[in-house]
C-alpha cells in the first residue's frame, strides 16, 4: 500500500490544499498542451484535489484520474463536473492500459517516487497506458536551483485565515542527501493544534530522468524551464519534461 503524507490524508489539509495550490501558469500549460497534441484520452497520475482533471474533462474528454489517497478522491468527487472524470482509486499499477493520447503527473507528483524501483515502475505503467505515439507530461523541481534552502521558517511563513480559523504553516527542513529531501509542514491552528507532516521528495536531475525515460521507451520531446515553455537551464527551478512514447 502506497504511504502517503498526512497533506493527503488529513480532512482540513485536503479541504486547505486548493487554497495553498490555486490553478496557476502550470494549469494553463497542461490545459494547453492537452489543446495542441489534440488528446481525447488522458490519465492523470495523482490527481490531488482534480482541479485540473476536472477541467480537461470539461471540454469533452476521456479523462481517467489515479490517486492513492481515498480523502484526496472524496474531495475530489464533491466538485462541479466530476461527474465527468473516470476517478480511480490507486497507485500507477491502477492505470490500465487505456490507449491514452496524455498522461500527466503534475503538481511535482514525479517527486514522491523515492526510489528508482518505484520510478521504474510507475514510468513502465504510464509507458502500458499510453498508446504508441502518445505524450507523457510531468514537471520536477531541478535539483541545481536546490529549492530547499528556502525551506525554512523566515521564508516559508505563512498566516491565513481559513474555514477552520486562523492557520500559521511554515516549512523546516530535516535532511539532504543521496538525491532525497525530508522535511516538515508545519500547520498551527487557532486552537492551539499544531500538525507536523513529515515528507521526503526525490530530485532527480534531467539527465537522470532522460536516462530512466529512455529505457523505459520514451523519447525526450522537450524540456521546458519554466510554464511560458522557456527554454530549461542550469539554474531554471523547474524541469517541465514532454516525451513520446516511442
Ligand atoms: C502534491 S499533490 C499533486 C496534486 C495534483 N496533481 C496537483 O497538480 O496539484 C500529490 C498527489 O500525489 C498523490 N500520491 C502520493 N503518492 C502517490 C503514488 N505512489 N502514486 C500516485 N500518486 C501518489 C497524493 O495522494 C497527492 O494527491
Amino acid at each position: 500500500m502506497t504511504k502517503l503524507d498526512l497533506h493527503y490524508v488529513e480532512p482540513r489539509l485536503v479541504e486547505l490544499y486548493d487554497r495553498a495550490n490555486p490553478r496557476g501558469a502550470d494549469t494553463d500549460f497542461y490545459l494547453g498542451l492537452a489543446a495542441e497534441l489534440q488528446a481525447q484520452t488522458i490519465v492523470d497520475l495523482g490527481f490531488g484535489t482534480g482541479l485540473l482533471t476536472r477541467e480537461l474533462a470539461a471540454a469533452g474528454r476521456r479523462v481517467i484520474g489515479v490517486d492513492p489517497s481515498p480523502a484526496m478522491l472524496a474531495y475530489a468527487r464533491r466538485k462541479p463536473g466530476a461527474e465527468r472524470v473516470a476517478w480511480v482509486e490507486g497507485d500507477s499499477s491502477a492505470l490500465g492500459t487505456p490507449a491514452a493520447d496524455l498522461a500527466m503527473m503534475t503538481g511535482n507528483v514525479a517527486q514522491v517516487f523515492l526510489t528508482d524501483d518505484e520510478w521504474a515502475t510507475t514510468l513502465r505503467h504510464m509507458h502500458q497506458a499510453l498508446r504508441p505515439g502518445g505524450y507523457l507530461a510531468f514537471e520536477s523541481r531541478n535539483p541545481a536551483a536546490r529549492a530547499w534552502e528556502q525551506w525554512n521558517r523566515e521564508t516559508t511563513y505563512e498566516k491565513s485565515y481559513t474555514p477552520f480559523g486562523v492557520v500559521e504553516e511554515w516549512l523546516e527542513l530535516v535532511h539532504v542527501g543521496d538525491g532525497r529531501v525530508r522535511f516538515e509542514a508545519y500547520n498551527v491552528f487557532d486552537t492551539g493544534e499544531t500538525l507536523v507532516v513529515p515528507s521526503e521528495l526525490r530530485f532527480r536531475t534531467l539527465e537522470e530522468i532522460t536516462r530512466s525515460l529512455t529505457s523505459t521507451g520514451f523519447s525526450v520531446a522537450h524540456v521546458y524551464g519554466d510554464w511560458q515553455r522557456g527554454p530549461f537551464v542550469d539554474t531554471s527551478r523547474l524541469m517541465v519534461v514532454v516525451a513520446r512514447r516511442n
